[in-house]
């Protein structure tokens, strides 16, 4: 976790945008009573029209970036990731159509249409769904510089559509969902949610607990927390997550999701262990632990619970088609043989992909940590990139 001391401090023009996202943050505290769950703080945080993190304009993805993704780092993924969703496209005998959520910088994108360009498959259509227009603007401008005779092909959604059959893919966007917090604490009954308070003489916001009420409580009960001996456990339940699966479960025709992303299982995520939680932020490169630091500069995060994510599918109809490490995914998606097109194996472009891979795919950086889930309908699994290692039994 970084030291503040370490981090430089936002330049002027940060900092004012900054004060104006705690304007409205404090706005809607007071007009809310004087508290927001902690969810409502991470959504206005990086979705607040103009001013959210990911919203306004600040560079996000990439080295002179926050943090860096996987279609950031290499397009070996998506060249990979092409294989299972040229597959799942073939037996769609009803669409022939892509729709990726939260694109980021635009790059998987273009990874994706080129190879499925280059195995014959073109989608008729590619949909991206992008909550930020400043991001929006970036991904036209990426797929018009590197597949200018694609960028026709694609456009962009404003919502999920009412139906729609064929493949959703969804790279690091579950956990950009706003999660709620909650407390168990020593010695007390029941479950507190933690939110966030304003009071007018003071400068930053501050943290707050309520007993927790409704939805949030009913699920908190559902996962059994662990009871603390001393102090708290505190951590995150993410509603949003589950009612986007569920939507998407009333409007899939035919096809599937591909939800890619970091967590766990629920039997290794609420762990008597991992007692403050995976809420974490990050500010270039750096991991802070206080999402409150210069609201709108900070990306927010918090790990997947994958149970929950295939529950919300499976209880709304559809099937759990595969669930593995991300490595295992990508190796059974041919990345070594996407690797090998890469050319003379002492160039300095192949040696640059196969460091990019092993960071894919070491247990020790991203290959056990992330994990990829298929849900779908119609669609028979095995699908290949689970033929080998599916872990559904873990779930
Ligand atoms: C961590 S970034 C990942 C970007 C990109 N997929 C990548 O891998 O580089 C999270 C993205 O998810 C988007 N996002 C989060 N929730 C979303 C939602 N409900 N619908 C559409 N996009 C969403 C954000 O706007 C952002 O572009």
């Amino acid at each position: 976790m970084a030291d503040f001391a370490q981090l430089s401090t936002p330049d002027a023009d940060a900092r004012a945008h900054s004060a104006r996202l705690l304007a409205l943050l404090r706005a809607e505290i007071e007009a809310a009573g004087g508290w927001i769950p902690f969810s409502r703080y991470m959504e206005l945080a990086l979705y607040a029209p103009g001013l959210g993190y990911y919203s306004a304009g600040a560079r996000k993805f990439g080295p002179g970036g926050d943090f860096i993704t996987a279609p950031e780092l290499t397009p070996l993924f998506g060249q990979a990731l092409a294989g299972q969703v040229d597959e799942i496209l073939r037996v769609c005998v009803s669409a022939s159509a892509v729709i990726e959520i939260g694109a980021g910088s635009g790059l998987l994108a273009v990874d994706l249409l080129l190879e499925l360009e280059r195995r014959g498959n073109l989608p008729e259509r590619y949909a991206i769904l992008e909550l930020s227009a400043e991001l929006r603007a970036r991904q036209q401008e990426t797929l018009n510089s590197r597949a200018p005779h694609l960028a026709a092909r694609v456009h962009w959604l404003d919502a999920l559509p009412e139906s729609f059959s064929g493949v959703v893919v969804a790279n690091e966007v579950l956990d950009a969902m706003p999660a709620h917090l909650v407390s168990i604490r020593a010695h007390a009954e029941g479950v507190f949610e933690r939110g966030v308070t304003s009071a007018p003489d003071a400068a930053a916001l501050r943290w707050a607990d309520r007993p927790a009420q409704g939805a949030v409580l009913e699920a908190a009960r559902s996962l059994a927390l662990p009871q603390p001996e001393a102090g708290e456990y505190l951590t995150e339940i993410n509603l949003a997550a589950r009612g986007w699966v569920r939507t998407w479960a009333e409007r899939l025709g035919q096809g599937a999701l591909l939800l890619i992303d970091y967590g766990y299982p629920r039997a290794e995520f609420y762990l008597p262990s991992r007692a403050n939680g995976t809420l974490r932020c990050y500010y270039q490169h750096h991991v802070l632990d206080d999402p409150l630091w210069w609201p709108g500069l900070v990306d927010i995060t918090a790990s997947v619970d994958f149970t929950a994510i295939a529950e919300a599918g499976f209880d709304a109809g559809l099937e759990v088609l595969g669930f593995t490490h991300q490595a295992q995914f990508l190796f059974n998606c041919g990345v070594l043989d996407c690797l090998a097109r890469r050319g003379p194996q002492d160039s300095a472009d192949y040696l640059r992909a196969a460091q990019a891979v092993g960071k894919l795919t070491l247990p020790q950086e991203m290959g056990e940590l992330f994990k990829v889930i298929a849900l779908g309908r119609g669609v028979e699994a095995p699908l290949s990139g689970f033929a080998r290692g599916d872990r559904v039994h873990t779930l």
